[in-house]
């Protein structure tokens, strides 16, 4: 019989409504593709009934061409579309939930943790910004040192107590520095010799500061820790005086801890600045009540025989220094009652000083 004979419509209607029903019936991807071969493969249904046109009537080839093809791209879509609803059947299945109907929307969501920065480097981030709006650049020594720079250079004699080995972690191994400084290797115990770094470059004037980790052999306890973080600072110019010292620093700890802060200079011994002083700072009290001091920093002049050491001339040049601890500083501010906090990286205390930005 051929398969053309009228009425070929109905005949192609049938063809239509058996393809979708075989295609409503499949679950699998194995399936799609078995229907597919079947209708559609070299030797399917769809092609041989395309191959035969070559045997109908002239007159009638062009009609029943065009139809057949587009029934064939009518059915060819919906198997597509069969294929995309079950391969996201699939995904669904395989994702959190084991199946769509065990997924229960009332349900709250994840909470989504994100990280910020340690209390220490949001602190540091604030420093440096207020320096640099002043002039300062940032500079950086290691954190293995030479006696010479930390000591010596800075005027720290032989048989000052902060030489003892009970206070400073000395490095066994004969190692020298890159910059050949004499004298043992040591954890440096302050920011201290970055200074003498700064100065050996030769390149004055001087504005600068220098934040960095210390190494102290302490008791650790609740006010001690053995590693802690300094920001040191100097300025060597010509006509430095005290008032440039008094106004950078009043500045400086105005801009990081409120307008109302009051100060106070109390005289004080470091080796390398003369004189010097530690700075203490007061946030307004009520009136009457006596102002709270807290111990800020400590600071001076430098001292003509680090300058001497330095090579630099202290007739004509003059400077000043000035140094502070950056977790003392955060435990007066956020009432911290314990150093150790600050390296133990417990969640809650993070949270509780680094809001997320
Ligand atoms: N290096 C001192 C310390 O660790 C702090 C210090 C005091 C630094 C006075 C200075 C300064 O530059 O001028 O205790």
């Amino acid at each position: 019989m051929n398969v053309w004979d009228p009425p070929m419509d109905k005949e192609l209607e049938i063809l239509e409504k058996r393809f979708s029903e075989e295609l409503s019936a499949i679950t699998t991807k194995e399936a799609i593709e078995s229907l597919r071969i079947k209708y559609f493969g070299r030797r399917g249904i769809v092609s041989t009934l395309l191959e035969k046109i070559g045997q109908l009537p002239k007159e009638s080839r062009p009609i029943v061409g065009k139809k057949l093809n587009e029934l064939k791209s009518k059915l060819q879509e919906s198997l597509h579309k069969k294929e995309i609803s079950l391969s996201a059947a699939d995904s669904f299945s395989q994702s959190a939930f084991p199946s769509p109907s065990l997924a229960d929307s009332t349900l709250p969501g994840r909470p989504f943790l994100s990280g910020t920065l340690h209390p220490i480097s949001i602190a540091l981030k604030k420093i440096i910004e207020i320096f640099q709006r002043i002039g300062f650049t940032i500079e950086c020594g290691p954190e293995i040192e030479s006696e010479y720079n930390n000591f010596d250079a800075l005027n720290i004699p032989l048989g000052h107590p902060a030489r003892n080995e009970q206070d400073t972690f000395y490095i066994k191994e004969n190692l020298s520095l890159e910059d050949n400084s004499p004298g043992r290797l040591l954890l440096r115990p302050q920011t201290s010799p970055v200074q003498i770094r700064v100065m050996k470059k030769n390149q004055l004037p001087i504005r600068m500061i220098a934040p960095g980790r210390c190494y102290r052999r302490d008791e650790i306890d609740a006010t001690h820790s053995i590693v802690f973080w300094q920001v040191e600072g100097l300025v060597v110019d010509k006509g430095i005086s005290l008032a440039d010292l008094k106004g950078t620093l009043e500045y400086f700890f105005r801009e990081l801890l409120g307008n109302q802060l009051q100060f106070r200079f109390r005289p004080h011994y470091f080796p390398f600045t003369e004189p010097s002083f530690e700075v203490d700072g007061a946030i307004a009290t009520q009136e009457g009540e006596a102002p709270r001091w807290l111990e800020l920093c400590g600071c001076g002049m430098v001292h003509p025989k680090v300058f001497l050491n330095m090579g630099i001339d202290p007739e004509v040049y003059s400077g000043f220094a000035f140094g502070f601890g950056i977790e003392r500083y955060l435990m007066v501010v956020h009432q911290v009652p314990d150093l150790r906090l600050f390296s133990e990286n417990d969640f809650r205390f993070l949270k509780n000083l680094s809001p997320s930005f």
